[in-house]
């Protein structure tokens, strides 16, 4: 996890100034966390592939971890256990069939829908500003979940059948080239 996150950071251009301009935001951008939040269920609720995924009654606990969630963010104080918070998402969004693609399809939303309100509530400059230090953060938050998903499924794989990583590694390298080759033959160019 630790060497993703880093990579995530550097890649994105993640800074500490970035925190910084969240918590200075922080009072307007909490303001937020309700139209939000409910713009976030509206979408999954209508959405059957998304709506199905959800138990009877369940909406008001999942608006309460968004909240939590949003709050958290968009309050710029990120630590060590934010981030970790983050790579569990994704092991908790496995048995529930959360796909990254649902996920990435929805932070793209949240990133949407808050530079609409960036844009509706500061100067251009300062909208710039606050959107890009949430869109560093969200999009680390993004890869971390992905990538918790995809490594905690492959270890818990592992796990069941005793498989080593570099046995996996060796395999999975041997049965890509042949899926790949199997892919081209059927697209016509
Ligand atoms: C921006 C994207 C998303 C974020 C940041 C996010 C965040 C979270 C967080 C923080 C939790 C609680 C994790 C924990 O208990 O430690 C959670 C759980 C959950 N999320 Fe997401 N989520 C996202 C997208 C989605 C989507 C698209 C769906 C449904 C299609 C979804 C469905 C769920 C469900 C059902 C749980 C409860 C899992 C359980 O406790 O059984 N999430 N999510």
């Amino acid at each position: 996890m630790e060497q993703v996150l880093k990579d995530l950071i550097t890649l994105a251009g993640l800074t500490e100034q970035d925190y910084q301009i969240l918590q200075d935001s922080a009072a307007h951008t909490q303001q937020w966390t309700n139209e939000l939040t409910q713009a976030f269920y509206d979408t999954l609720y209508g959405y059957a592939p998304t709506s199905h995924i959800f138990k009877p009654g369940e909406r008001p606990d999942r608006e309460n971890t968004l909240i939590t969630w949003y709050r958290e963010v968009s309050s710029g104080r990120i630590d060590m256990n934010f981030w970790r918070r983050q790579w569990i998402v994704g092991l908790v969004h496995i048995p529930r069939r959360v796909t990254d693609p649902f996920m990435i399809g929805m932070m793209s939303r949240v990133q949407q829908l808050f530079l609409k309100k960036c844009l509706e509530t500061f100067d251009l400059e300062q909208a710039m500003t606050v959107f890009g230090a949430f869109k560093r953060v969200t999009d680390v938050v993004t890869g971390l979940i992905a990538e918790g998903y995809f490594l905690s499924y492959v270890e818990a794989t592992e796990r069941m059948t005793g498989q080593s990583r570099a046995l996996t590694e060796r395999l999975v390298g041997l049965e890509i080239s042949k899926m790949t080759e199997e892919m081209r033959k059927h697209i016509t160019s």
